[in-house]
């Protein structure tokens, strides 16, 4: 008999059908009532054993975590809590679990203990809904920019560049590092290297996507991004998944026009595709709230936060703006502030971006016109000579969301603002030459998947958003 998923089943009516289920044991109860799960949904199909026809030897073997194929009867539920039950006539263990050393038992266990156990915690409700949501908001993401023929572009892993310029690279070599090649003075030889130079892992596709849309207008990458950076953060993965669109002929105002849209569409599909998952998500948040004192606990649920982010437009404000207004807070006023804003020029710390956002303007934010001295070298100038074309995208319990800008189109602006940053241009002639080559105004942005998926499903921690999260120290898995 071929196998129904469990999602199907249960919202199947029930007319004594043969079917058969397979899956994971979640608990066995009073040597009769199987909750099973094979992930298709949250929700478990309860299968009902009948202890006096099955042999002692197979009723110890269903246990928690074990794997079984059932088979029997579709009929509406007895009992409460389920509309449907499968009474099991056949049922065969596919694979057992030791009871006493399966490590999840049917008990609440910490998101921190559960990291340790990543390869198992899938199997739970809480990483369930999180990774269908994930794989929802992927898809989504793809649906988006195909809806509007934009070309999905696969920018390379291994690169020879640095896009963003701020020396954050995991290097990329097959030497002995023990014990690499020199050179006369001295010097590690990269020439003998793989590449024949030195390689680190992509930070960023951005510039070989600036490539391809200077072909296709519309272009989007969606793949892993590295970074060494040392922030033990809960915001901060050292492999993450970015989605950067760039974009011809688009200026700074479509760019961010683009970027909400996409913001919504997906979050609106996330709802719609996975509204169990997210409702059960939302009820974990409740819970996890109580703990904290009421001034903490968030204001809207997480179905409702949501859902305001839909129906409202984004906050859009220059930098300059937001710098008057965090200088007059009360906050930075009773120095509540760890890094107190003083002056124009600052970079702006997550305490402010979340300051913006969730105390002063209560909704998502667009801060533009950063100063260029905090931004990357291929921002677009502004005639001021002080601010650049840059624009980040802060949300609620999250911070920056999205970094992007209008490029710098002009070749001669974009290689003096090169020299001054010491970006050395004879690695990125390939970058200039688009300048050279019948260049336009264009413009894009990065969005952090993860940033993204910790949003909608509402979880505090970025290393319980990707299945196996890499951070500073660790590895595992
Ligand atoms: O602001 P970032 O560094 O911008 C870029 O990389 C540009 N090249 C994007 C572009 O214009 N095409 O990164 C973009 C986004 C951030 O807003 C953040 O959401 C996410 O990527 N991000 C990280 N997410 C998780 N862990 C990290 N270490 C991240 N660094 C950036
Ligand atoms: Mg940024």
């Amino acid at each position: 008999m071929k196998r129904t998923r469990i999602k199907e089943i249960l919202q199947t009516t029930p007319t004594n059908q043969e079917m058969n289920v397979k899956g994971w044991v979640k608990t066995f109860r009073n040597n009769q009532f199987i909750a099973l799960n094979d992930g298709s949904c949250n929700a478990n199909l309860q299968v009902v054993v009948d202890f006096n026809s099955t042999p002692e030897e197979i009723l110890k073997r269903i246990t928690t975590g074990a794997c079984i194929s059932a088979s029997g009867t579709l009929i509406a539920s007895q009992g409460k809590g389920q509309t449907v039950e499968l009474v099991c006539k056949n049922l065969e263990i596919l694979g057992d679990s030791d009871a006493e050393k399966f490590p999840l038992q049917p008990k609440k266990h910490s998101l921190e203990f559960l990291r340790e156990i990543a390869h198992l915690r899938f199997r739970t409700n809480t990483f369930g809904a999180v990774f269908r949501v994930r794989n929802a908001l992927a898809f989504a993401v793809h649906k988006f920019f195909q809806e509007r023929d934009f070309v999905y572009i696969h920018t390379p892993i291994i690169t020879s560049s640095d896009a963003e310029g701020a020396g954050e690279m995991f290097h990329v070599t097959n030497f002995d590092i023990a014990n690499p090649p020199k050179t006369e003075n001295g010097e590690v030889d990269f020439k003998q290297d793989f590449f024949g130079k030195p390689t680190n892992l992509t930070v960023s596709g951005q510039l070989e996507g600036e490539l391809a849309a200077m072909a296709f207008s519309d272009i989007y990458t969606f793949g892993p991004t590295f970074r060494a950076e040392n922030s033990n953060t809960a915001r901060h993965l050292a492999e993450f998944w970015m989605i950067e669109p760039e974009m011809a002929f688009y200026d700074l105002n479509d760019n961010m026009d683009l970027a909400e849209a996409l913001l919504k569409y997906v979050i609106a599909y996330a709802l719609e595709k996975c509204g169990d998952d997210i409702e059960f998500l939302s009820q974990r948040l409740l819970e996890e709230e109580k703990q904290k004192p009421q001034n903490e606990r968030s204001e809207m649920t997480l179905v409702e936060k949501l859902k305001f982010c839909l129906e409202n437009n984004f906050e859009r404000i220059t930098y300059t703006q937001a710098i008057d207004i965090l200088k007059d807070s009360n906050h930075n006023k009773k120095k509540k502030f760890q890094y107190l804003v003083n002056e124009w020029g600052v970079d702006l710390q997550s305490e402010h971006e979340r300051y913006l956002v969730e105390k002063h303007f209560k909704k998502p934010v667009i801060l533009t016109d950063y100063p260029k001295n905090i931004k990357a070298f291929y921002m677009r100038q502004n005639d001021d000579g002080k601010t650049v074309r840059a624009m980040d995208i802060l949300f609620p319990g999250i911070g920056e969301i999205v970094g992007g800008s209008q490029r710098e189109e002009r070749l001669e602006k974009l290689e003096t603002r090169m020299k001054e940053m010491n970006i050395p241009a004879e690695e990125l002639w390939w970058y200039l030459d688009t300048r050279r080559f019948g260049a336009c105004p264009h413009a894009g942005f990065g969005l952090g998947f993860e940033r993204l998926v910790l949003f909608v499903t509402g979880m505090t921690n970025i290393r319980d958003v990707i299945p196996f999260p890499r951070t500073p120290k660790n590895c595992e898995f």
